[in-house]
């Protein structure tokens, strides 16, 4: 096992923040991680899980032993009159793994095509875009405790998902965060397929293209297309996705803030509360294309905040960009405007480090 000292980290965040990783272990395997826990002095040190690095805001350089999870495989692991159960290491690039999936004949994930990060990092924030959420096609996971080094198998009840939310993000005492490495997800893709087609951007698709019935691949395609019109792509503009999450209000809320706010977009949902979408609160502060220093909100949806400056350039030289203190600054400043219009406070989808 070797532990690299000193490792730049701009190219393990998708926000391109520049930091160094104080020690960093590749974990290819479970033995990797073994390894690392039976090692007395890095037993005892704090630990950092690094995925695809897409939903981290990097405020400095990194003092836990980062454990970059490298775990990779694909494979049809059970095929049932009910569905198909696939499996992925960890390590393995979430999108690819969706078009392999497709490629295979095991439709059911096209609607979570293009989202950025490693396998292993979905069911943390139980990744959700287009009318379908990672628990919806989620069958289990296995992990490894770092405390103890046992390896456990977890399902869906057990992750405890709700909105971008899962057992892996809190540290209470049933919390697992910075607790367990997940190396392997399974998913449950069920058959007969059926498309998941009640997003108003998939409908506008069906609309504009005549398709009623669209294929798999077809879905796969056009949330691509839907994607790359809407979200910078990270290769090239830093950014984490969404960087809050959308909040639920009470009916009576809502109807309070509509009285003001006539044109408030807002979602009924099935428990009776309604979400209101943060990009269209943060956008109506004013904030589409502000800055502060290098980061910025991005010009086309403003719940995305992004690096400005970071990115190679020709000849392949990484600028400095934003900092994750300049990122930070700007997500208060747009939580402190939001909530004295609204009355309401957003919380940061990504996670702090
Ligand atoms: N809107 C504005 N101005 C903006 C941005 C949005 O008025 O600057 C309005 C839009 O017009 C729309 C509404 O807000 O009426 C919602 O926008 P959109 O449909 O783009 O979805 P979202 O709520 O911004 C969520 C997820 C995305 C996911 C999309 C599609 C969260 C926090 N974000 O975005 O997930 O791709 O729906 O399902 O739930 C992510 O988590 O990183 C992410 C990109």
């Amino acid at each position: 096992m070797l532990v690299e000292k000193n490792v730049p980290l701009q190219a393990c965040n998708s926000f391109h923040i520049v930091a160094k990783a104080h020690g960093l272990v590749r974990v290819r395997s479970e033995s990797d991680v073994l390894a690392v826990l039976k090692d007395a002095e890095l037993a005892a040190q704090p630990k950092f899980v690094l995925g695809g690095g897409s939903n981290i805001v990097l405020t400095g350089d990194v003092k836990p032993l980062v454990l970059k999870v490298e775990v990779m495989g694909r494979r049809l692991v059970e095929e049932t009159p009910k569905a198909f159960i696939v499996e992925a290491g960890a390590g393995e690039n979430w999108h690819d793994f969706v078009a392999w999936t497709l490629q295979n004949g095991y439709p059911g994930l096209e609607n979570l095509a293009l989202i950025p990060g490693t396998v292993g990092g979905t069911p943390v924030q139980n990744v959700g875009a287009y009318g379908i959420e990672l628990q919806d096609r989620f069958e289990s996971l296995d992990a490894i405790d770092l405390q103890t080094g046992r390896a456990f198998t977890l399902d869906a009840a057990q992750c405890a998902f709700g909105y971008r939310d899962s057992v892996f993000k809190h540290a209470t005492s049933l919390g697992l965060k910075d607790r367990a490495l997940i190396t392997r997800v399974r998913f449950n893709l069920p058959r007969p397929w059926k498309p998941v087609l009640g997003y108003a951007d998939l409908e506008r698709k069906m609309a504009d293209t005549g398709v009623s019935q669209p294929s798999a691949q077809q879905i796969f395609d056009w949330i691509c297309d839907i994607r790359r019109a809407k979200l910078p792509d990270p290769a090239v503009i830093g950014n984490a996705g969404s960087f809050f999450k959308n909040p639920t209000v009470t009916q009576h809320q809502c109807d309070d803030i509509i009285a003001r706010e006539p044109k408030i977009v807002h979602y009924q949902l099935a428990d009776g509360s309604v979400k209101l979408a943060a990009g269209w609160l943060i956008d109506a502060c004013g904030w589409k294309g502000k800055s502060v220093g290098q980061a910025g909100v991005y010009e086309k949806q403003a719940l995305i905040l992004v690096n400005r400056g970071g990115m190679a350039d020709a000849g392949g030289v990484a600028g400095i960009g934003a900092t994750g203190g300049e990122v930070m600054t700007l997500a208060k400043a747009i939580q402190t405007s939001v909530y004295e219009r609204f009355g309401i406070l957003l919380e940061p989808e990504p996670v702090v480090v």
